[in-house]
């Protein structure tokens, strides 16, 4: 397609594909789009496992890698990310949560007679890397052919935009406001991501149908990508309207064939109307789009003690989460009343389980039929 963005990014159709799944990622590049990988749930080394496993997939197709960094860390003096390392490392984790929130916790567990796990160590601590190893991701990453390397939650680090330029790697960030995405520019980055409150996983206030004008206007001429309900050709079409120069897409792939999405929750994705999602700190401390349950109606209930901020809130969860989705996949009932995961609100529309490639080519075509219709309609 002629648009800016593909020659830029050297893909066919102007569709990025974010997902946590490697296969998602690697089907997408195949199928002539741009998967982008998130790197935020991996260790280094399973990371580079994951990178190796694309490369070799994709050859010498374009694909990306996603790292949340976040500016500050509330929840721990407002350290930055690259500090919270040695921080942890001198502090007894169970003594910065207060005794209410592991006492909610602990009764919310019991109430849904959520088992203990067979092995403790499947929870791992997985969640402490997260917040605490993601510039070392980020250079685990910028050791791989990428095309492009992401970064959410605030701005990123001076050295991480150097380091990809040095190696020709474009540097993409998502904000959710107009404001966050010029202080993104100011930081050198490429391509701006505007993803509007729709959207699953970390999201703003403010809808995609709004924010995408506003940012393609405060950062021209810098290209734009629209993100937030986005996943037929018809949003496609309506977002292209807006001015953006493709779309970045994230819920859409978690029902494909190929997504990491525990089974129980893909059931209750499938099942689920554009209601159905909320915007819940319970997670990680942030406001994160994600499906309504059991846990998210408890974290928001009256009788909550409210989320700790980040990233307090994702290590006092991390082995309740685990609990949860291993009960859940073993068929628990009360662990699938709580299971959930994030998700946009365009849930709604996600009815069945198709390869991933079917996904983005079903977009394309129903963006060109789209575009076409409403040329047509100018010529009559
Ligand atoms: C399961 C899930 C996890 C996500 N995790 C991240 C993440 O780690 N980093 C990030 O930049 N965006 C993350 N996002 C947001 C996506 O990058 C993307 O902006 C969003 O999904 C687009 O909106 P949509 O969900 O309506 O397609 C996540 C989204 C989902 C659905």
């Amino acid at each position: 397609m002629a648009h800016d963005i593909c020659e830029l990014l050297g893909i066919e159709f102007p569709v990025l594909a974010f997902s946590h799944c490697r296969d998602v990622v690697a089907a997408v590049t195949r199928a002539g789009g741009l998967g982008v990988l998130g790197a935020m749930t991996y260790t280094p080394e399973a990371l580079e496992v994951e990178l190796a496993w694309i490369e070799e997939q994709v050859g010498s197709l374009p694909w990306g890698v996603d790292v949340l960094i976040p500016a500050s860390l509330g929840g721990v003096g407002e350290l930055s990310s690259e500090d919270l390392t040695s921080f942890l490392a001198k502090v007894e984790l169970a003594s910065l949560f207060p005794e209410g929130h592991r006492r909610f916790l602990s009764d919310l567990l019991d109430r849904y007679e959520v088992p203990p796990l067979a092995d403790p160590a499947i929870a791992g601590g997985g969640d402490i890397g997260r917040f605490s190893l993601p510039t070392t991701l980020a250079d685990i990453s910028l050791e791989h052919p990428i095309t492009l390397i992401a970064s959410a939650l605030g701005p990123p680090p001076p050295t991480l935009v150097e380091d990809a330029h040095k190696k020709g790697v474009l540097v993409v960030a998502l904000a959710g406001t107009a404001e966050h995405a010029v202080r993104q520019k100011e930081a050198g980055v490429d391509v701006i991501v505007a993803q509007g409150t729709e959207a699953g996983g970390h999201t703003g206030e403010i809808s995609t149908m709004v924010l995408v004008p506003e940012v393609v206007e405060a950062v021209a001429p810098l290209p734009v990508l629209a993100a937030g309900g986005i996943a037929s050709g018809r949003q496609m079409a309506a977002a292209m309207a807006l001015g953006a120069q493709g779309v970045w897409t994230g819920s859409v792939w978690l029902t494909t064939e190929e997504a990491e999405t525990e089974p129980v929750v893909k059931q209750k994705m499938l099942r689920a109307s554009s209601k159905d999602t909320v915007r819940s700190k319970s997670r990680t401390g942030k406001p994160a789009r994600q499906l309504k349950s059991a846990w998210t109606e408890a974290w928001e209930g009256p009788d909550s003690p409210g989320a700790l901020p980040m990233p307090l809130q994702p290590l006092l969860i991390d082995e309740a989460l685990a609990r949860i989705d291993h009960a859940a996949a073993a068929g628990h009932q009360g662990a699938t009343e709580l299971a959930n995961y994030f998700v946009g609100q365009v849930v709604g529309s996600m009815k069945a389980i198709k390869p991933a490639r079917q996904v983005l080519l079903d977009m394309v075509s129903e963006y060109i039929d789209t575009v076409t219709e409403m040329a047509a309609r100018l010529e009559n």
